[in-house]
């Protein structure tokens, strides 16, 4: 890989990274740019559910530093055990999809500390930086979800990112968070329509009567999708 093999300082790949980085990564980065958009000027956070290496979850923060510098109400939460799927359901495994089990997102470094040093790297990078911006969530969102609001009974959400992959936490994702979030917000989906991750559009229909909502995409981008109530 060149990105590996060269010899172009870190910093100057990080600098070049349109050089380096896969055409189908700078995609997900120019849809998450338009779905942030979108939100702009709808009151509440950004809710990450599924955070895996961070990338989604650095994306909102830097897009609502950018874009919003002097927002500091808004806040990305994002939701993982940072220790993989703590379990599926049988729906997940509806698609014979081989990782769809326990432990599937485990990395064999530390993602949450890693993310931690990042944010405060951000942190120092950023107006209003003495009022946090990001915030990580720990455990099993089954429960992390529920318990947080009850710790924060004020939050609202401008947009649901779900890209947890799997049925149970995108229940309860949606159970609880879709009430808090006022029109003009967003939902967004990594997963539906994918043969290979059936909880996730399982959940969704639970939740959504899709014949009263338009889900739109992007046709320069083949997975992600997003109700705007
Ligand atoms: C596809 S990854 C998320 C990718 C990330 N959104 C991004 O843009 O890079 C799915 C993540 O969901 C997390 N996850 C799945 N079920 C969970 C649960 N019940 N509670 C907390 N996290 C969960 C996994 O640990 C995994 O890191």
């Amino acid at each position: 890989m060149i990105f590996e093999d060269s010899k172009c300082p870190a910093d100057k790949k990080i600098a070049n990274f349109a050089k380096y980085a896969r055409r189908q990564n700078l995609v997900r980065f120019m849809v998450q740019h338009e779905i942030f958009k979108k939100q702009l000027s709808v009151k509440g956070s950004v809710v990450e559910c599924g955070v895996h290496h961070g990338g989604g979850l650095m994306a909102w923060a830097k897009l609502s530093a950018t874009l919003e510098p002097y927002n500091y109400r808004r806040t990305i939460v994002g939701f993982d055990t940072f220790e993989g799927f703590p379990s599926v359901a049988e729906i997940d495994k509806k698609g014979g999809n081989p990782i769809a089990k326990e432990g599937a997102f485990g990395e064999n470094y530390n993602t949450f500390d890693e993310l931690q040093a990042c944010i405060k790297e951000f942190d120092e990078n950023r107006y209003l930086n003495h009022i946090a911006k990001v915030e990580l969530v720990r455990g099993d969102a089954c429960q992390t979800i529920p318990n947080y609001l009850e710790v924060n009974p004020h939050f609202l959400v401008s947009l649901l990112y779900l890209d947890f992959d799997i049925y149970p936490p995108t229940v309860v994702a949606l159970e609880h968070l879709v009430s808090r979030i006022p029109k003009g917000g967003i939902i967004a989906f990594d997963e539906v329509h994918n043969k290979d991750w059936p909880g996730e559009t399982q959940a969704m229909l639970e939740k959504f009567n899709l014949n009263n909502h338009r889900l739109e995409a992007f046709p320069f981008e083949p997975n992600i999708s997003f109700i705007q109530l």
